[in-house]
C-alpha cells in the first residue's frame, strides 16, 4: 500500500494522473480494471478522477457525474495499452438500491475487459464489487491537505 499527503487540488489531480499510468499495465484481460474510491463529500474523489482522465489524454471535460450516475469516455489511442479502450467514471452517491445499479448496467460495465472503471461511493456496490480491485481512500485533513491511500486488493 502507498500513502500520500497532498496539499492542493492540483497535487491530487497529479496523483490521479500518475496512478492510472502505473496500473494500466497490470491489467488482466478477463474483466474491467476496477478502482473503488472511498471518502466523504469533498474529500477529493472527483478531483482524483479528473487527474486520471488527464493521464489518459481524455479531452472532454470531466464533470462530476453526481446526477448522471455513469459517464463513459474513449481512451485516446496512445493509452490503449493492455486493450483498454473505455474509461468509466461512476458516482453511486445517489443510488439507493440494487435496482438502481442494475438500471445503469453495472454488471455489464464491470465485466467489460476493455474498460477501466473508477467508482465513487463504491461501498454502495455491496457484493457486486469485484474482489480484485484497487482501493483509493481519501481523507480530509485540515485545510487543503488530504491523506490518500492506494491499495491493490
Ligand atoms: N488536496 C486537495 N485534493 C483535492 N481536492 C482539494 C484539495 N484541497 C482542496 N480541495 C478542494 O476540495 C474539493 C474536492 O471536491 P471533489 O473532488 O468533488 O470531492 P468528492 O468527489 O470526494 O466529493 C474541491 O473543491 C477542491 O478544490
Ligand atoms: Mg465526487
Amino acid at each position: 500500500m502507498e500513502q500520500v499527503i497532498t496539499n492542493s487540488f492540483d497535487e491530487t489531480k497529479k496523483l490521479g494522473q500518475e496512478f492510472v499510468k502505473k496500473i494500466l499495465h497490470a491489467h488482466d484481460a478477463n474483466s474491467a480494471l476496477v478502482i473503488a474510491l472511498y471518502g466523504d463529500l469533498g474529500a477529493g474523489k472527483t478531483t482524483f478522477v479528473q487527474g486520471v482522465a488527464q493521464g489518459l489524454d481524455i479531452q472532454q471535460r470531466i464533470i462530476s457525474p453526481t446526477f448522471i450516475i455513469v459517464r463513459k469516455y474513449d481512451v485516446s489511442i496512445k493509452y490503449q495499452v493492455s486493450g483498454i479502450k473505455y474509461f468509466y467514471h461512476i458516482d453511486l452517491y445517489r443510488t439507493e438500491s440494487e435496482k438502481d445499479l442494475e438500471g445503469v448496467g453495472i454488471k455489464e460495465i464491470l465485466s467489460d475487459s476493455e474498460a477501466v472503471v473508477f467508482i465513487e461511493w463504491a461501498e454502495k456496490l455491496g457484493s457486486l464489487l469485484p474482489q480484485k480491485r484497487w482501493e483509493v481512500r481519501l481523507e480530509h485533513l485540515e485545510g487543503d491537505r488530504r491523506k490518500i491511500s492506494l491499495k491493490n486488493k
